[in-house]
């Protein structure tokens, strides 16, 4: 029998998926399964995106350029522009997804053994992401007490050796939602410059700002022009997750020389979602008030019905659409599985994302979930009554 890779078998599998097969036994038995656990918006895509593919005469699906076409590079800069981020078409590659461009940006600038410092809870993804890379990843715990604020700096500078490359944060945060202040963002900047390392910042939510706070991208930052990697997506920006095109962004043009031959490598981004993805920045700003607004009354609802409940404490969150909860049980990995194997209200139960999953440090977060809101009202509310009266029935 052939064997494996070593780093195969490290790959870690997503939290947010490991309890699928729970859930599709539980549909079985006939089960309704209310979804928190997954960031799939219920948003309609924008009209112009998926007109542009229904209206388009392409005979040819051909390769289009790996770093991706110069038109659409060319509007993308425009909608960066608008957004007081000024770069220029050159700065940016077009990925297949957000995912792809942390790919690239962790190959560009890791070798296997480096190391790369992250606040936790963070997006779980990045564990793999570093996995494939051979990159360790090494936490700084930021905490729910604190709303998950950005970690005392001096937290991140004690973990700082010859083998660390980067710090990474997601701004605005999944899982945490938290938004990261310009002050913030300046502090990691000054660590970042005074270590020589790399600031990536996946701001695939940028958009998702609440309660008229404004997004500060590394990218507005000055002086940050060798450091500062971006990583983008039309995923949840045009609630096209399917269409798998992303970008990252770096004046730093060695890092886009070097991204741009891993790029070469996988040839070219998909043709049709780059239609549609070109054709999405043509959505009114009219699209994001009315997602925005639906989103803030989702939050808003679901974090007070939560804080109905005896014991629970949630981290309430300024941007996304998640929010980390703790529970009053030792193990939501446990609760999570039980739920959906041994639990209904009314032919109904929910799904949740355990949170451990989402922090590298070995045995915290076991007392926290991950919630989705991207579900009508009506259903988070039903899913929260659930919840509540599981949580009974399980500390009984
Ligand atoms: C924080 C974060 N980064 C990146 C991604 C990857 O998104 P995609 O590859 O769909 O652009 C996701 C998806 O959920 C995410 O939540």
């Amino acid at each position: 029998m052939p064997i494996i890779s070593e780093k195969g078998l490290k790959m870690p599998a997503s939290p947010i998926r490991k309890l699928v097969p729970y859930a599709e036994d539980a549909k079985k038995r006939g089960v309704n399964v209310i979804h928190l656990n997954i960031g799939q918006p219920d948003i309609k895509t924008p009209q112009v995106a998926l007109d542009a593919v229904k209206n388009n005469t392409l005979e040819i699906l051909e390769y289009s350029r790996s770093e991706g076409s110069e038109e659409y590079r060319t509007k993308l800069a425009e909608y960066y522009k608008k957004r007081d981020i000024d770069i220029n078409p050159s700065e940016i590659i077009i990925t297949t997804g957000g995912s792809e461009a942390l790919m690239f940006t962790m190959g560009s600038i890791t070798d296997p053994g480096d190391e790369i410092i992250i606040p936790e809870p963070f997006y779980a993804n990045y564990n793999g992401f570093a996995t494939a890379s051979g990159v360790n990843v090494v936490p700084v715990v930021s905490k729910i007490d604190d709303n998950f604020a950005l970690p005392p700096i001096e937290d991140f500078e004690k973990l700082i050796t010859p083998k660390t490359k980067a710090i990474i944060i997601c701004n605005p945060g999944n899982p945490t939602g938290y938004l990261y202040s310009r002050e913030e963002i300046k502090k990691l900047a000054a660590i970042v410059k005074k270590h020589d390392l790399f600031l990536i910042a996946d701001e695939v939510y940028r958009e998702f700002a609440y309660d008229g706070a404004e997004h500060y991208s590394i990218l507005q930052e000055e002086g940050l022009e060798n450091n500062a990697i971006v990583v983008d997506s039309v995923s949840k920006r045009y609630s096209m997750c399917g269409a798998r095109i992303g970008c990252m962004i770096s004046r730093n043009k060695e890092i886009i020389n070097t991204a741009l031959k891993f790029a070469q490598a996988r040839l070219s981004p998909p043709s049709f979602a780059l239609i549609a993805s070109e054709a999405a920045l043509d959505t009114p700003q009219s699209y994001f008030d009315e997602v925005i607004e639906e989103y803030v009354e989702r939050r808003d609802l679901l974090i007070t019905e939560l804080n109905k409940i005896e014991g629970v404490t949630v981290a309430k969150p300024q941007g996304a659409f998640y929010c980390i909860v703790k529970l009053p049980v030792e193990n939501t990995d446990d609760f999570a599985q039980w739920l959906l194997e041994e639990f209904n209200l009314n032919g109904e139960t929910v799904m949740v994302a355990p949170a451990a999953g989402f922090y590298s440090t070995p045995g915290i977060g076991y007392d926290q979930v991950r919630i989705a809101y991207v579900l009508k009202k009506e259903n988070l509310v039903k899913a929260v009554t659930i919840i509540k009266e599981a949580l009974k029935k399980y500390n009984a």
